[in-house]
């Protein structure tokens, strides 16, 4: 089987990962922004949000409002969500969904299980975008303003995973991101060739999808946390009073301690 460094250009690769190769002209470029995109800053984000962030839920309400107060008062902190989270999710999404759109052709350099992997990893980047686009605006931008009211980030997770189809969508947003993160690892790996040769491909496929089970475990370890514990302030969804609109001046603000 072709390793990811042993194609020359021109060479019809039957198997294995397709490298990424200069002289391709602006798509090489966007193909490799793309590519190192989805592991730095959007791939970092994600690892910091469900196995840092998130699992402080596991340990309760007040040591989860802490790590929402500690982000929300890191300095600059909307222009760190703008150009650290927000535009190049924006662009791994969109140069993605035009990736599959143009279906780029490499069907069969996908390795072992090929065409079932290549649509896995469209579809779980097409459920992860339009999960990631409603939890952004659930919890960023409507209801309470969490960055000025930490202490009630715990109810207002409640008041969504407490909803049965809204814990499917949280479910399901998960493993999808979570499994399009960890075989996008090792698909980047093969295109950068990080690892290259059948049998060391083959070990680090074992070691990605156990990265996503970690992953996908840690997240649905901190939905139960929220789902077993007693609903918190701001849970029940006729007592969420505060809304962006009158959320206090950064100068009010005070870290929850
Ligand atoms: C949860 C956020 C996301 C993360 C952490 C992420 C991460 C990654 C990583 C690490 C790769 C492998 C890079 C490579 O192929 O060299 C990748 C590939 C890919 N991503 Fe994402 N991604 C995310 C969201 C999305 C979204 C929303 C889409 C939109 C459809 C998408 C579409 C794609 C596509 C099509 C590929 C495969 C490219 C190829 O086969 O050449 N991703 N992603």
């Amino acid at each position: 089987m072709a390793s990811a460094s042993s194609t020359a250009p021109g060479q019809v690769v039957t198997h294995g990962v397709a490298p990424l190769r200069a002289g391709q002209g602006i798509s090489f470029v966007l193909r490799r922004l793309h590519s190192l995109s989805g592991i730095v800053p959007v791939g970092a984000f994600l690892f910091e949000h469900i196995l840092v962030s998130n699992s402080t839920a596991i340990t309760g309400p007040d040591a989860y409002a802490r790590q929402v107060s500690f982000l929300a008062n890191l300095p600059l902190v909307f222009f760190l969500e703008l150009f650290g989270i927000w535009l190049p999710i924006a662009f791994h999404a969109l140069y993605g969904f035009y990736i599959w759109y143009r279906g780029d052709g490499n069907t069969i350099q996908y390795p072992w299980s090929g065409n079932w992997m290549y649509t896995a990893q469209r579809w779980t980047g097409g459920i992860a975008f339009a999960y990631i686009l409603w939890h952004t605006w659930t919890m960023r931008f409507t209801g309470i303003d969490l960055h000025a009211h930490p202490e009630l980030s715990f109810g207002k997770v409640q008041a969504e995973v407490f909803r049965a189809p809204f814990l499917l969508f949280y479910v399901v947003g998960l493993i999808a991101a979570s499994w399009h993160f960890a075989y996008g690892i090792w698909l980047f790996s093969a295109k950068w060739g990080i690892v290259t040769g059948e049998k060391a491909q083959k070990r680090f496929l074992i070691v990605c999808l156990a990265f996503f089970v970690v992953l996908s475990g840690a997240g649905l370890a901190s939905l139960y946390s929220f789902r077993s514990r007693p609903m918190q302030d701001g849970a029940a969804s006729g007592r969420i009073t505060v809304t962006i609109a009158d959320h206090p001046t950064a100068a009010e603000r005070r870290p929850v301690r």
